[in-house]
C-alpha cells in the first residue's frame, strides 16, 4: 500500500482516534477480532496516536478494567433504565478505556453475542445500538469534553451503527473508519424495530440501513463510514463481487474509492516462540532444538504415538462452515496412511465436532481431538506441530496462518482472502508455507503429500520454516497504514460529509 506517515514530532498534538468494539483479548474473545482489537490499539499509540478504546460493559470487561471511574450518567436508554459511561484502563497496557455499564443491557452470562445455550441474545439490536450511539456522542463532544476523537474506527456490525449516528449529525467534526472482519456476520434485525434506534426516518430507505426488508448494522458502517477497511487486500477484492459480496457487493461496489484492505499483524508479545511460558521448551530462529521438545510434549499430552518421523498437522479453529475442515475430514483416512498425525482443537458446530470424535476413535494415537477453547493448548499446539491446516472457504485475514509462520510450523491454506496474501508457496525461493487451490479433500490431501515430501529433505524443510519465522508480522506496518488511512477520512469527512440521499 506505501503509505507512510511519520510519528507525530514532539509537541505536535497527537491523532485522537477512539475504537470501537465488542470484543478483546483476553477479557472477551470469539475470534480474532479479540486479538486485534487488543494489539491495534497500543500499536497505533506507539506510533504516535492518542488511542483510546469503548467496549460494552460485558462482565469479564467490568470485572478486568482498571481504576474505572463515572463520567457520565446517560440515563434511561435503549431499554436499559440506567446506563453510566465510565473511564478506566486496560489491564496490563495502561490504554484507557471508555466502557458502557448498562447492566440491563450487558451484565449476563453467556456469549457477546449469544446466551449459554447458543440462540443470538433477542435485545442485540439494542446492546450494539447503544454502543454505536456513545461512540457517537463521545465524537460529537458531549459524553467527555475533554476528550473528543477525531477519528472513530468502529469494527464488524457490532460497532457499526457509530457510522450511521455520526452521520445523522452533522456538526460532528470526526471521521469514521470501518473495518469488515467478517462479512458474513451482518447484525439483521427486524425492520419493525426501526423506531427503537432513535434515528432519522431518511435512515430508513435502502440508501440507509434498510437491507432486503430488514435492518443491516453492517450496512450503515458500509455506507456511512468515510473510510472503510477489510483485514486483507485479497478479501477486500473479494467482497466487492458477488460470489463473496454475501448480498452487500453492491453496496461494496458502490464505496469502491474508499475501500482498501490493510493486512492485520499479530501480538509478537503474546505469540512468541523464544519467551511463551506455555510451551515445553522456548525456540527462535538462533536455537531450534526447542521446537522438537514441543513435539514431543506435544504427541504426549494428546496421546499421539511417540513417532519422531511423522509429519504432525494441527488445526486450531472455530468449527464452522467457513474454515472448511470438512475437506480436513475428507482427506484425513489418505493422510493416516501416509503417516501423518492430527492434533485438533476446536469448538462450534456439533456436526463437525462428531465427525472429528469420530476419526479420532477410527485412528488412536494418530488423531487427537480436544473440543473446547483454550488458550494455552492452542500455543502448545501450534509450537509443537510441523504444518498448521486452514483450508477456510472464505478468510478474511486469518490468524493463526500467521501464528503458524512465527512458530516455525508451515503453513498449509486455501488461496483465498488474507491467506492468499500471507502466505507464499510456488518459488522455492520466497516460499513460507503450502497453498492450494479447490476446496476439495483430494486438493488438500495432495498438498498435505507434497509437504510430506519437502519434510524428508531436512534442510529445505528448515529454509522455509526459518523464512517464515523472520517474517515481520508485527502490527508497526499496520499501524502506520492506518494512521495514513485516517489522515484520508479526515480529509474526505471535510471534503463531503456522507448524507443519506433518499
Ligand atoms: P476467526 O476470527 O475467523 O475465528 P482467526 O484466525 O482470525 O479466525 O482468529 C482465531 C483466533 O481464535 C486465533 O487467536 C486462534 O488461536 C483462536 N482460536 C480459535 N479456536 C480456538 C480454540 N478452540 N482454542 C483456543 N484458541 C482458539
Ligand atoms: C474475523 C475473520 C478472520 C480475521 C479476524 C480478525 O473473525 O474471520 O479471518 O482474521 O476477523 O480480523
Amino acid at each position: 500500500m506505501g503509505r507512510v506517515r511519520a510519528a507525530a514530532l514532539p509537541g505536535s498534538p497527537r491523532l485522537k482516534v477512539l475504537h470501537v468494539a465488542a470484543e478483546v483479548f483476553p477479557l472477551v474473545k470469539t475470534g480474532g477480532l479479540a486479538d486485534v482489537v487488543a494489539a491495534l490499539p497500543p500499536a497505533l499509540a506507539d506510533a504516535g496516536a492518542d488511542v483510546r478504546l469503548l467496549l460494552p460493559g460485558l462482565p469479564a470487561i467490568l470485572d478486568a478494567v482498571q481504576s474505572a471511574r463515572t463520567l457520565i450518567d446517560i440515563g434511561p436508554c435503549f431499554g436499559a433504565m440506567r446506563a453510566r459511561l465510565l473511564l478506566g484502563r486496560m489491564p496490563g497496557s495502561q490504554l484507557p478505556v471508555y466502557v458502557i455499564d448498562a447492566p440491563y443491557l450487558y451484565r449476563r452470562q453467556g456469549g457477546p453475542y449469544q446466551s449459554p445455550g447458543g440462540d443470538e441474545w433477542p435485545d442485540n439490536l439494542q446492546r450494539f445500538a447503544l454502543l454505536g450511539w456513545v461512540a457517537a456522542h463521545l465524537a460529537a463532544g458531549d459524553a467527555d469534553p475533554a476528550w473528543v476523537p477525531e477519528v472513530v474506527h468502529a469494527h464488524d456490525w457490532h460497532a457499526a451503527m457509530a457510522c450511521a449516528y455520526m452521520a445523522d449529525h452533522l456538526p460532528t467534526a470526526a471521521a469514521s473508519v470501518f473495518t469488515v472482519h467478517n462479512l458474513a456476520f451482518q447484525g439483521l434485525f427486524p425492520h419493525h424495530d426501526w423506531a427503537l434506534l432513535g434515528l432519522s426516518s431518511r435512515f430508513m430507505s435502502p440508501s440507509g440501513i434498510e437491507f432486503h426488508g430488514q435492518l443491516s448494522f453492517m450496512k450503515a458502517g458500509l455506507k456511512f463510514a468515510d473510510k472503510i477497511t477489510t483485514v486483507s487486500p485479497s478479501y477486500a477484492a473479494e467482497i466487492a463481487a458477488s460470489a463473496d459480496g454475501c448480498g452487500l457487493d453492491g453496496v461494496i461496489r458502490g464505496r469502491a474509492g474508499d475501500v482498501s484492505g490493510i493486512l492485520n499483524g499479530i501480538d509478537t508479545a503474546v505469540w512468541n516462540p523464544g519467551a511463551d511460558r506455555a510451551i515445553a521448551a522456548p525456540y527462535d530462529i538462533g536455537r531450534l532444538a526447542g521446537k522438537r521438545v514441543c513435539r514431543l510434549a506435544l504427541q504426549q499430552a494428546m496421546g499421539l504415538a511417540a513417532d519422531d518421523q511423522a509429519l504432525i498437522l494441527t488445526v486450531v479453529s472455530r468449527l464452522s462452515s467457513q474454515k472448511g475442515l470438512d475437506l480436513v475430514l475428507g482427506a484425513l483416512p489418505a493422510l493416516v496412511r501416509a503417516g501423518v498425525q492430527f492434533a485438533v482443537q476446536g469448538t462450534g458446530d456439533t456436526a463437525i465436532e462428531a465427525a472429528f470424535r469420530i476419526a479420532e476413535r477410527a485412528h488412536p494415537g494418530r488423531v487427537s481431538l480436544h473440543i473446547g477453547y483454550d488458550e494455552a493448548r492452542a500455543h502448545q499446539m501450534i509450537a509443537g506441530a510441523d504444518l498448521i491446516a486452514v483450508p477456510s472457504r472464505f478468510e478474511p485475514c486469518g490468524l493463526t496462518q500467521l501464528y503458524g509462520l512465527r512458530y516455525g510450523t508451515l503453513p498449509l491454506v486455501r488461496r483465498v482472502g488474507g491467506l492468499a496474501d500471507t502466505v507464499s508457496d510456488g518459488d522455492a525461493r520466497c516460499q513460507t508455507g503450502f497453498v492450494f487451490d479447490a476446496a476439495t479433500p483430494a486438493a488438500l490431501e495432495a498438498c498435505v503429500m507434497r509437504a510430506l515430501e519437502l519434510k524428508q529433505d531436512v534442510s529445505a524443510w528448515q529454509a522455509v520454516m526459518l523464512r517464515g519465522m523472520a517474517r515481520d508480522l508485527s502490527w508497526t506496518g499496520p499501524a502506520r497504514d492506518y494512521l495514513a488511512l485516517y489522515d484520508e477520512a479526515r480529509a474526505a469527512r471535510i471534503a463531503a460529509p456522507r448524507l443519506v440521499r433518499v
